[in-house]
């Protein structure tokens, strides 16, 4: 990070540390800055600021700012920590001492999401991931939010949390990656990576809980038995499996540069086909048709952005330049179509 004056300061640079005047904050970290921020920053005289510059994100992939009027569903600075945690876990040759790793990122995760009562699923603008990393941990994150909404019990979550971290483990071993793996049952190197994902985990049982190492194996198969490898369907199919399922589909496909809203419309349509639709249910139950970013077009000509999820799944609260506003029948504000960004 950096340290620079308010007047070299630039809309888009994210704030590095909590911005206050009088113990208020008025900017916290990772807020992107927009030109209305800088005006406000500058008029509560703050003469300096702390932005992050490239060197902070220890992955040199591109910058990911996808919804920056939004706030990230955990600080960057968190997901940061869980990256380079997960970075240990990565590499396989260490994986025998680094469950410790594995357990504090569950834990953790876990802990984060276990008080949110109103999840805003924008898991999209973290800055400066590299792919399988942060593909990894929105994976544990979704599958978290998800199983702390059905109240499952600590010991389910955790054994969910390490599967969902570990899934695709194989394709680091592999070198390479499909990105959205689902539509592919007979591409080679979806089926590798889990089998190699399951290789290197199988002699690690006194690490790692049979049922974890099982759901690696079996994160491809899939609800209605058109999966790959063993053909399970529906219940031979273990809960945890069935669920981190959702956080992956879900994650590859914003991955794939789908939208929020195109990414539910998939796993709504695939529901009860590769899907447990118990599961997209309860996922659906969080986040409505339009997830957390997606952009819109309202019947009163305007465009807005979907902050979270209304009383109903149809009518989410969304931002219009700032300003919050309720679709559905109280407002008379009704979404059109949504917006491809
Ligand atoms: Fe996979
Ligand atoms: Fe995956």
């Amino acid at each position: 990070m950096k340290k620079i004056y308010i007047s070299d300061v630039n809309p888009g640079m994210v704030i590095a540390e909590d911005i206050a005047r009088n113990s208020i904050i008025l900017l916290s970290e990772g807020n992107v800055l927009t030109a209305k921020d800088i005006d406000k920053l500058k008029k509560y005289g703050v003469k300096e600021v702390f932005v992050y510059d490239e060197e902070d994100f220890t992955m040199e992939s591109k910058i990911n700012i996808q919804f920056p009027e939004l706030p990230p569903v955990v600080p960057n600075k968190k997901y940061k920590k869980w990256s380079d945690q997960f970075e240990k876990v990565i590499d396989i040759t260490k994986l025998d001492q680094s469950d410790e790793q594995l357990n504090q990122i569950s834990e953790d995760i876990y802990k984060s999401f276990l008080e949110k009562e109103d999840v805003v699923l924008n898991l999209f603008h973290n800055i400066g991931s590299e792919a399988l990393s942060a593909h990894s941990i929105n994976t544990a994150i979704i599958s978290s939010i998800i199983s702390v909404k059905l109240n499952m019990p600590f010991v389910f979550t955790n054994q969910l949390l390490k599967a969902s971290l570990l899934h695709d483990i194989g394709y680091s071993l592999i070198g390479e990656r499909v990105i959205f793996d689902y539509g592919h049952i007979d591409d080679k190197i979806v089926k590798s990576h889990v089998i190699s994902g399951y290789n290197a985990l199988k002699n690690m049982k006194d690490k790692i809980s049979k049922e974890v190492i099982d759901a690696v194996f079996n994160h491809h198969e899939r609800f209605d038995g058109t999966g790959i490898l063993m053909k399970k369907k529906g219940d031979q199919i273990n809960p945890l499996v069935r669920i981190l399922q959702i956080g992956d589909a879900y994650d590859a496909l914003i991955e794939s540069e789908q939208t929020p809203y195109e990414a539910i419309s998939y796993l709504l349509k695939q529901s009860g086909k590769m899907f447990d639709p118990y599961y997209v249910s309860t996922l659906f139950s969080i986040t409505g048709l339009y997830p957390t970013g997606t952009q819109v077009l309202l019947n009163n000509g305007d465009v807005a952005t979907v902050v979270k999820k209304g009383k109903a799944s149809v009518f989410p609260i969304v931002n219009v330049d700032g300003e919050i506003v309720e679709t559905g029948s109280n407002s008379g504000i009704y979404i059109k179509e949504v917006i491809k960004s």
